[in-house]
């Protein structure tokens, strides 16, 4: 089959090499590898990300995690799995976590609560105004630059060809380009937050969440980076803090709706400071290295879009927080769809249920 993927982020990069051993594939993007998914944290957290009223995606996510593993193994990628901990500052953000540890247990999930003390215990780097926490030993973390990387050259050496221009519409086996027309037996839309405008059954359904995050590096003679990932609730408002090699640190992100703004702006970067230097009070030593803004593709329900629209069109679009997670299970799913097969974990993500079952 031939099949043309629009869009080179993480879900498409994943969806066009997973389908390279089998088909034909063409992946259409100006700036492949780049994106929300350039600017992502790189946490792979179903559990640490949950919230009541979210059952669905912490399910789609744990099973997505599942494939994590295998995924980086293939990709030849080295996983950070020592595991997560969630931080809360003052008593209304203990309430929160007392929501989130008793949703988890609900539904079966590991988690351990532990006082401002004994977390300080396991994760040294985290300050005195932290209360009270969680341990979350499953959820975990990657590289996510490293990951664009080797997906690309993995797209590459299976013969994935990179066009690289902007599509302007899809339609059942076609991909119309700025100057000229591309067919194909399957067209897939994974274009991020640009996917609303690619096909009128996305319009409205996928839209741009922007989210800011800066990167750190430890200099000498400061405190060590976390060992943990660290995600906190401080006077109720969030910020993670994800350690990478070379004692860099990420910090995010910020969560605006800001159509399609990319600029960073100085409010972003004091807020994230701020909320950082709260958990973890080290990063005020550190230099700053990066700011970047990107948009994750947000949709009314938080869960992708993940299905068909239509005789030879698949979208996979729309992962919100979770484009990273969930891109072993979306790419398992389009890879299924392309053979005339269901993926019956992705059920949930049918695009029907926002598409108003124009798909
Ligand atoms: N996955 C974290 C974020 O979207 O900020």
């Amino acid at each position: 089959m031939n099949v043309v993927v629009v869009g080179g982020g993480v879900i498409g990069l994943s969806v066009a090499w997973r389908l390279s051993s089998e088909h034909e594939v063409t992946l259409v993007d100006p700036r492949p590898a780049g994106g929300a998914s350039w600017v992502a944290g790189g946490m792979l957290a179903p559990v640490t990300e949950a919230w009541p009223g979210e059952e669905d995606l912490l399910e789609l996510g744990s099973a997505s995690l599942a494939s994590w593993p295998g995924f980086a193994a293939d990709l030849g990628l080295d996983l950070d799995t020592r595991g997560t901990i969630v931080a809360a500052a003052d008593g209304a953000d203990a309430g929160q976590l007392d929501t989130l540890a008793e949703f988890l247990a609900g539904r079966g999930r590991e988690v351990e609560r532990l006082s401002g003390r004994e977390l300080r215990r396991v994760e040294p780097s985290l300050g005195p105004n932290v209360r009270s926490g969680l341990i979350v030993p499953g959820d975990l973390a990657v590289d996510n630059r490293e990951l664009l990387r080797l997906l690309s050259s993995r797209a590459h050496e299976a013969g994935v060809e990179f066009i690289g221009e902007a599509a302007a519409s899809v339609t059942s086996g076609v991909v119309e380009l700025a100057s000229s027309t591309l067919r194909c037996d399957l067209a897939v839309i994974a274009a991020g937050a640009w996917s609303g405008a690619l096909h009128p059954a996305l319009a409205g359904a996928v839209r741009p969440v922007k989210g800011e995050i800066l990167r750190l590096r430890a200099r000498q003679n400061a405190l060590p980076p976390p060992t943990h990932t660290v995600r906190a609730m401080v006077e109720s408002r969030a910020v993670y803090l994800v350690p990478r090699a070379g004692d860099e640190l990420v910090v995010g992100a910020t969560q605006y709706e800001a159509g399609f703004d990319e600029e960073v702006t100085a409010g972003g970067v004091r807020d994230l400071l701020n909320l950082a230097e709260r958990v973890v009070p080290g990063v005020v030593e550190y230099t700053l290295t990066e700011c970047a803004a990107g948009l994750r593709a947000g949709s009314r329900d938080n869960l992708p879009l993940i299905g068909s629209l239509g005789p030879g069109v698949v979208v996979a679009a729309g992962h919100h927080r979770n484009g990273l997670l969930l891109a072993p299970i979306t790419a398992e799913a389009v890879r299924a769809m392309a053979a005339g097969r269901e993926e019956p974990l992705v059920k949930v993500a049918d695009p029907a249920r926002l598409t108003g079952g124009t798909a």
